[in-house]
Formats: C-alpha cells, sequence, structure tokens
C-alpha cells in the first residue's frame, strides 16, 4: 500500500479543527431545513424520531466517518474510493466510494445558489429593498421575482450576480487549502455565526406577546409546539423518515465530507472526543438557536395556523418571505434582518465548501492533480451543473436532485460504509480504529448500536420507503409533464457526473495498487 505522501496537508490548529467540521456540519440545514421539516412533521412528533436518529445513526456513524478519514489520509487516500477500497479489497469498493464525492457534489450544485440567495437578501435588508412589502404573499411575490419566476430563463440577473459573486467566494476559498483556506474561514466565520445566532435568539426571547388582541401568539406557544412530545405520532413511519434524513443532512453524514476532511487529521489524533464536540455544536445550533428563531418567532407575528400553512407551502417560506415581514414590524429591523441573512449566509460557505473539497482531494490523491488543476475541474463541474438548478428552478430540478442526493443518496451510502467499516472491515477492528488516540473512550453500547443498530435502522428506513413512496416517486407520480422533462434531465445529468467519475476511478493507479496489496 502506497504510504501518505509527506506533502500531505494538515489542519494548522485543534480549535481551527473544531470549527471547520462544525463549519461542515453547521448549514442551512440548521435553519432554514430544521425548522421546516419540524413544522411539516408536527414539532412535538418529530423531536422524538429525530433523537432516536441522532443517537442510532447520527453518532455511530460520524465517529465511524472520522475514523475511515483518518485512517485514509494516514495513507494519502482521503475520499471514500480510496478508503473503501483500503477497507475491501474488492474493484466494486471504490465505484462504491464515488457515492461520497456524487452525493455531496449533487447537493452543493442546489447549495451554492440558495447560499446566494441568503447573501443577497443580507444586502437587501441592510439596504431596506423589501421594507415597505406589507405580508407574506408580497415577500412571496418578492421572492419568485428574485428567483426569475416570470423571467424567459427561470433566473432573475439579480439572482444571477449573487450566484456568481458567492460561486466566486467558494472557489476563492477552496484555492487556499485546507489550512490557509477552509480553516480561515471556519476561524473567522463560526464565531460570527454563534454571536449572530446567540443575539437573534435573545432578541426573540424578549418578544413577549407582540399583539395584544392575539395573547396566544407567543414565543413560548411556539416553543410548546417543538418541545411538547405527540405521542401518538410515533406510528406514522413518514415522521421517522424525515426524522432520519434531517439528522443525515444536519450533520453531514453519508456525504463523504466529514472523512474529507478527516483525512486532514494527523494519524494519533483523537477523533472520539472531538468528533462528538462537533456533532454537539452542530446540535446546539440546530435545536437550541435555529429552533429558538424561525418557529417562535413566526408562532408570535402569525399565530399557530398561519405559520403553519406558510411552511407547508414551502422550503424557503419560513426564511425568505415570513421572517423579513417581521423584521419590518421590529426596532433596528433592518440589522436584524441582514444579522439573519448573513447568519444564513455563513452557515452555508462553510457547508458548501465542505461539500466541494471531496472532489477536489480525489483528484489530488487519486490522479495526482495538482490543487490548481483539481479546484478548475471541481468548480468547472460545479458551474455547469449549477445551472440544471438555476434554470430549471421551477420545474423542481432542484427537489429533484436534493431527493436523490440529500436524501435517499445519503442513507444509501450510510448503509454501504456501515457493512463495508463495521462488518467487513470488521467490528473490532472498527471500534479499535475509532478509538485510536481517543482522549476519552468512547462508550461501549456504542459498538453495539453500530454493529446491530444503525444497519438494521437504515435498512427499515429503507424497506420503508420503498414499500411507501418509492414506486410514486420513482415514476415522479403527480408532476407535470413539463417539468418531468426537467427532472428528469436532472436525473440523467447526475447519472452523468456518476459515470464520468467511474470513468476517472477506473483510470487510477493508486486505486488499483490498493486491490492488488494482499489484505
Ligand atoms: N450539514 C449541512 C447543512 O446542515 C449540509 O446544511
Amino acid at each position: 500500500m502506497s504510504e501518505q505522501p509527506s506533502s500531505r496537508e494538515h489542519w494548522g490548529t485543534r480549535i481551527g479543527l473544531v470549527l471547520a467540521m462544525a463549519g461542515n456540519a453547521i448549514g442551512l440545514g440548521n435553519f432554514l431545513r430544521f425548522p421546516v421539516q419540524a413544522t411539516q412533521n408536527g414539532g412535538g412528533a418529530f423531536m422524538i424520531p429525530y433523537f432516536c436518529a441522532l443517537l442510532c445513526l447520527g453518532v455511530p456513524l460520524m465517529w465511524c466517518e472520522w475514523a475511515m478519514g483518518r485512517l485514509g489520509g494516514s495513507k494519502g487516500h482521503g475520499t471514500t474510493p480510496g478508503i473503501f477500497t483500503m477497507l475491501w479489497k474488492h474493484p466494486m469498493a471504490k465505484y462504491l466510494g464515488l457515492m461520497g464525492i456524487v452525493f455531496p457534489l449533487g447537493v452543493v450544485f442546489y447549495y451554492n445558489y440558495v447560499e446566494a440567495w441568503t447573501l443577497a437578501y443580507a444586502v437587501f435588508s441592510a439596504t431596506g429593498k423589501y421594507f415597505g412589502i406589507a405580508d407574506v404573499a408580497g415577500m412571496k411575490g418578492f421572492l419568485s421575482t428574485f428567483q426569475g419566476a416570470s423571467s424567459p430563463l427561470g433566473v432573475s440577473l439579480l439572482g444571477y450576480v449573487f450566484f456568481l459573486i458567492t460561486f466566486g467566494i467558494n472557489v476563492w476559498i477552496l484555492s487556499g487549502g485546507i489550512s490557509k483556506g477552509i480553516e480561515r474561514l471556519a476561524n473567522i466565520g463560526m464565531p460570527v455565526l454563534f454571536l449572530f445566532a446567540i443575539l437573534l435568539v435573545i432578541r426573540v426571547f424578549t418578544l413577549g406577546a407582540p399583539d395584544p388582541a392575539l395573547p396566544e401568539n407567543t414565543v413560548v406557544n411556539g416553543l410548546g409546539f417543538i418541545w411538547n412530545p405527540d405521542f401518538s405520532q410515533l406510528a406514522n413511519s413518514k415522521v421517522w423518515l424525515a426524522a432520519a434524513g434531517q439528522i443525515f443532512f444536519t450533520l453531514s453524514v453519508g456525504f463523504g465530507a466529514i472523512q474529507c476532511y478527516a483525512s486532514y487529521l494527523r494519524e494519533k489524533d483523537d477523533v472520539v472526543v472531538t468528533g462528538l464536540s462537533t456533532a454537539s455544536a452542530n446540535e446546539f445550533v440546530e435545536v437550541i438557536l435555529g429552533g429558538s428563531l424561525a418557529i417562535p418567532i413566526a408562532f408570535a407575528f402569525f399565530g399557530r395556523t398561519e405559520t403553519l400553512s406558510i411552511a407547508q407551502g414551502g422550503s424557503f417560506n419560513l426564511g425568505f418571505a415570513a421572517m423579513p415581514i417581521i423584521f419590518q414590524k421590529l426596532a433596528l429591523g433592518q440589522l436584524l434582518g441582514m444579522m439573519w441573512f448573513f447568519l444564513l449566509f455563513i452557515a452555508g460557505i462553510t457547508s458548501s465548501v465542505a461539500l466541494m473539497q471531496p472532489l477536489i482531494t480525489f483528484l489530488k490523491d487519486e490522479l495526482g492533480y495538482t490543487h490548481r488543476k483539481a479546484l478548475t475541474a471541481t468548480a468547472a463541474l460545479c458551474f455547469v451543473m449549477a445551472h440544471v438548478v438555476i434554470f430549471g428552478l421551477h420545474h423542481g430540478t432542484l427537489d429533484e436532485i436534493d431527493f436523490w442526493c440529500g436524501t435517499f443518496g445519503v442513507a444509501l451510502f450510510a448503509l454501504a460504509e456501515t457493512l463495508i467499516f463495521v462488518w467487513i472491515f470488521g467490528p473490532d477492528n472498527a471500534w479499535a480504529e475509532i478509538e485510536k488516540g481517543a482522549q476519552v473512550p468512547a462508550p461501549r453500547i456504542f459498538y453495539y448500536v453500530m454493529k446491530y443498530v444503525t444497519p438494521l435502522y437504515l435498512l427499515v428506513l429503507f424497506v420503508s420507503w420503498t414499500w411507501q413512496q418509492g414506486p410514486a416517486v420513482l415514476t415522479m407520480e403527480g408532476v407535470a409533464p413539463a417539468d418531468r422533462v426537467w427532472r428528469w434531465g436532472a436525473r440523467l445529468a447526475m447519472l452523468g457526473v456518476f459515470l464520468g467519475l467511474c470513468w476517472l476511478a477506473s483510470r487510477s493507479k493508486r486505486l488499483k495498487e490498493l486491490t492488488e496489496v494482499k489484505p
């Protein structure tokens, strides 16, 4: 097995690593996706499956991914095609591992565009551009005009300019590499994110009941909606699927992005405590901060019924239509609005660079590309593919790619990695790998969780998904014929990316060497 090149980069400092990994996880999922998922799935009913998924899937998989990444990096293989092949010396392993490059790419194809909206709205808030639009319907109209719903190409000039700026910033950060690019971004961005989030939460908690005529519209009732468990919903498998999907998305497990960042650890670095700290930071930001912002404030201003209907009406309505109305009603609204959207932008960019990095690392590690060449190839692919989402946004291409890569794909990849790391590499080897260099040993119960519960949980999720929603999703039931063409286009484009990567992987000498070595 070829050894790690001595030139391989490492994280500069431990705090930089923790902030970068936290930035990888903390993203738009925490502030935009989580409140919408919680609202669409019954609030308190959602939180029980959510915590079950956190303990049975999120935490064990997070440890597996950190350990796999560190192991791979120690031999110069920072992405899952190489890591899977190290663990399972089979020619198929590298192709399975490619899921850990394709799925984060799929997500980033749309993620950069949404991130651009947050930057645009931060500017719109600071300049008061949407101030004067008095209701949610008006703000939805503003949002869809900005998204280009009425323009012939399906994209507005302003939206496109912000996309170019956002994309340029991503590429610029990635050009600095691990410690001078990603780590620096996290060192500056994450403290700002925490500060803005805490200030906004304090503002929300000091609101009381904004309309004395409607005393039941309060922040406390919004919090009650999330935190009062509704046990009657536990038999509904849709809620369990949604909760597991949210755990994958928010922790970035099943993406291949954690392995990639962890491959830049040193061989003896701890993963148990460090990994758990970043997952805990993510959960704190999602549940405590994310859960205390959009939903409670919307309950206080719009009441329960309208809040639920806003959230049901679309993934972005709560963040981009309801929140701007609220900012207009608050003192210092322009500043608060700017803080909210800039917070989203930081959350977004610290995740989007993490989703682009696996392809860069793959091209460098397995094909010997220079950093510049790998970044250029990755940026070119992401730029071109983002247009499938930009032009097809109003035909559902974002949802299509999100479903296959960000929901179904990550669960599938998680199942593959559990089987390869725990069952093929061996549960004792996997556990020893996690425990290596640990400052505090991981609780032994997780050995059994990762051996039995995690794969079984994933299997049950797949079976119930296939049973309940599979055929309807596959055949695009209820989708208008014009949108089907776009959605099929998005599916085929993703397949094309996957096949292209298969071709590259088949040409990699370093990957080939791995299967030639005796176990
Ligand atoms: N983990 C990232 C998020 O939550 C992808 O947005």
